[in-house]
């Protein structure tokens, strides 16, 4: 697996630090500065940027082995595995760029596409992340794992985790998690631990447990697991066969899918397979909105963190995105932008995401909400070769879903109850068990 002649080592992602260390330091960050960490390469591909294309494209035709992964199939861009047999894989990645017409027509774009990774095998794309960041583990002689987590880490972490036979950990902000995620974590064997607290309580306290004891974090302060995420760019512009669109855009959390995006596509770019950068759109829901203000403010240099954070996309319910920093250079690097979209907006774009028969949970719903807004501040053109990522599926959060289509959606805030709008609602029917009153119920 190992590319000799690439040469890996973590560098601080704080540009006026940058202070480098072995791939072998074990902290997750900077003892200097306490700036994130990046994996950083001197790249030194076995052959051209084409040729490797070509080799990308052969690695499909496999049926075994890692590259049946769309993550270690594209293993010079992540060469810190140095066996096959070390890796911890589920075939994770390898998902779909859906076509979406009646989203591109909402949204008032020609054409819009949709890579969905909600497909993956928990439903998210931290499987993409959770491959290496398990691997890792494994190669460290981890024998326990943790992570704060809304839901998806927990449930990527439980799986990959059982894969290897660790212990894994999960913190969650109590009664704050959707079912679906939360049935995954426990049926895979994870520990839960519920905090009371919100998901920025949970992060800090499992940051201090992982530097206190010998457990192995596996949040995206990990830059471990960001080096998987960025294979979701790598993967997109294979597909797109290395036609680079002008925007992609995904929903902004934590923040380190934006992050691993734009470290993607930089080395995309400076190792030759990419002509250009797309843009990245990042989207906060209104109410978990501090990317959001730090991108629009006159003074980027300090985020300031949402007390309360609240969205019933509660994925991306973050006050206090760990990865500001880097997300903030990845959107200097591509040029990008940050958008933010009210809970009825989401809730309309979900519906709509569903009606291209394709379906996603919220917070992944608030790309096509964003880009409808970046279409009518003119930031984005109808014509415009766009890519959103759908971060989760639909079956995450039936809750939600249901509630919407029965015209219950609500969000409490301050203790009041706010209505979401149903304007796409698609209530279930109630009839006799007759023929007839059947046939009249449905108009046929
Ligand atoms: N979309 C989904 C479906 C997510 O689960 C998350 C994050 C995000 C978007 C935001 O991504 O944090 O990289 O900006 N979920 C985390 C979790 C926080 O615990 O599953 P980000």
């Amino acid at each position: 697996m190992h590319s000799p002649s690439t040469r890996a080592f973590m560098r601080c992602a704080e540009t006026f630090c940058s202070e480098e260390f072995s791939l072998d330091f074990a902290g997750y960050s900077c003892p200097f500065c306490g700036g994130l960490l990046d994996i950083a390469y001197v790249f030194s591909f076995p052959e051209s940027a084409d040729a490797m294309k070509d080799v990308f494209r052969r690695r499909r035709l496999v049926t075994d082995g890692p590259d049946l992964s769309g993550v270690w199939r594209f293993h010079e861009f992540i060469p810190f595995a140095s066996s096959h047999t070390q890796i911890v894989t589920m075939q994770e990645g390898n998902t779909p760029v859906y076509e979406a017409p009646r989203s591109a027509g909402f949204a008032g774009m020609n054409r819009l596409r949709f890579k969905h990774q909600g497909l993956n095998p928990t439903g998210s794309f931290k499987d993409n992340g959770m491959t290496t960041g398990v691997t890792r583990a494994v190669q460290v002689g981890a024998q326990a794992v943790a992570c704060a987590s809304t839901g998806n880490t927990s449930a990527s972490m439980a799986a990959y985790a059982a894969r290897a036979s660790l212990r894994a950990i999960v913190f969650i902000p109590a009664g704050q998690i959707a079912y679906g995620k939360l049935a995954q974590a426990l049926e895979y064997g994870a520990e839960i631990v519920e905090i009371e607290g919100n998901f920025d309580d949970a992060m800090r306290i499992v940051r201090e447990i992982a530097a206190t004891t010998g457990v192995y974090l596996l949040n995206s302060v990990n830059p471990f697991r960001l080096e998987g995420q960025k294979t979701i760019v790598i993967e997109m512009l294979e597909q797109l066969d290395w036609q680079v669109p002008d925007w992609i855009v995904l929903p902004g959390g934590n923040l380190g899918n934006t992050a691993a995006f734009g470290k993607g596509l930089h080395e995309l770019f400076t190792a030759g397979f990419i002509d250009r950068l797309p843009k990245l759109a990042v989207i906060q829901a209104e109410g978990a909105n501090p990317f959001y203000r730090l991108f629009s403010s006159s003074n980027r240099s300090e985020l300031v963190p949402v007390a309360h954070p609240s969205t019933l996309a509660t994925a991306i319910r973050i006050g206090n995105p760990v990865s500001w920093g880097k997300a903030l250079r990845a959107l200097e690097w591509t040029n990008g932008s940050v958008e933010q979209v009210s809970e009825d907006e989401i809730a309309e774009a979900k519906a709509v995401i569903g009606r291209d028969g394709i379906g996603c949970e919220p917070a992944s719903a608030a790309t096509l909400a964003g880009v409808k807004k970046l279409v009518s501040s003119s930031t984005v053109s109808p014509g415009d070769n766009v890519v959103c990522v759908l971060t989760g599926s639909l079956l995450k959060d039936p809750t939600y879903t249901i509630d919407y289509h029965k015209g219950n959606l609500a969000i409490e805030d301050d203790g009041a109850k706010r209505e979401i709008a149903s304007l796409r609602a698609n209530k279930p029917m109630r009839t006799p068990a007759e023929a007839a009153a059947i046939r009249r119920v449905l108009g046929i």
